[in-house]
């Protein structure tokens, strides 16, 4: 059941950039696990149609709670977190997938390119763990996962504001696992190379000899799926693999290989 409501669905974990892609994967696995998810986007009828899909997979009631905000924005997502905690009786887990590119080099990105990709990407991130770790901390658990880029660690053309916002959410990552550790709080960053979503799907439907390229240079020959990445991050999220921590791990077919 999707709920806007009464507080009696128990704990969840928060996942952003819910209503698409890698998002979105990710709350339909944690539903079809029988996790709580509280659905963060700024995309309200995105998130909506996410949200039926998510409950149509989960096994208990009140479970799936909506929350549009623009993650930009510090006091909104402040609101969404404490909204989600309206509804659910604590967070144990953290994903921030929403991010998007503005492409430039260093010489034709623009003042306002480099802000977008940086609040958009990095800070986001921060003021999503900003509201949440203390509630995680009040737990004495929870796991953090973050999605940066394998563009951070491998350049691409054109990257220098997604580059650099995705290399400070690797950074902030570690920091966050180093400081919160104590706490009993996980926190990783999962990098992805080239994920059939449609970040990339908008390009590749006008170029699909670009895809074809792409693809010839991977090793496994073919983009990644959002589900493949999903059942890494829910592994994460949900203690799987609870003594790993301050790590970066890249999920791209073995393109960083290449
Ligand atoms: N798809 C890939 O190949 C790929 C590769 C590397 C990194 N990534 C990263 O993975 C994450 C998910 O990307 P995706 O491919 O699923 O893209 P997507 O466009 O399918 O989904 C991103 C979601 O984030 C939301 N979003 C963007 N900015 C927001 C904001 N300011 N406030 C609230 N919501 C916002 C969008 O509305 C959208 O629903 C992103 O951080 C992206 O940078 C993706």
């Amino acid at each position: 059941m999707i709920s806007s409501g009464a507080p009696s669905a128990p704990s969840a974990v928060l996942v952003t950039g819910a209503a698409s892609g890698i998002g979105l994967a990710c709350a339909l696995r944690l539903a079809a696990a029988g996790h709580g998810v509280a659905m963060v986007d700024r995309d309200a009828d995105g998130l909506a149609g996410a949200a039926r899909r998510c409950a149509e997979r989960a096994s208990t009631a009140m479970r799936i709670s909506t929350h549009a905000a623009d993650l930009t924005d510090p006091a909104a997502t402040a609101a969404a977190v404490n909204a989600a905690l309206t509804v659910h009786t604590g967070l144990y887990g953290v994903v921030n997938a929403a991010g998007a590119v503005r492409g430039g080099t260093a010489v034709d990105t623009t003042d306002a390119d480099w802000r977008w990709n940086l609040d958009t990407n990095a800070s986001s991130a921060f003021y999503v763990c900003r509201a949440a770790l203390p509630h995680l901390v009040a737990a004495g658990r929870g796991a953090i996962v973050n999605i940066a880029s394998l563009t951070a660690l491998r350049p691409i053309p054109d990257r220098a504001g997604y580059a650099a916002a995705k290399g400070a959410v690797i950074a902030f990552t570690r920091q966050l696992a180093y400081e919160y550790g104590p706490h009993g709080i996980t926190a990783n960053t999962v990098c992805p190379g080239a994920i059939r979503t449609p970040l990339l799907a908008a390009r590749f439907d006008r170029e699909p000899a670009a895809e074809r390229d792409l693809s010839a240079r991977i090793p496994l020959r073919r983009m990644g799926e959002p589900d493949e990445l999903a059942a890494l991050v829910v592994l994460l999220v949900t203690g799987g693999c609870g003594y790993l921590t301050g790590q970066t791990i890249t999920v791209d077919g073995g393109l960083s290989l290449v």
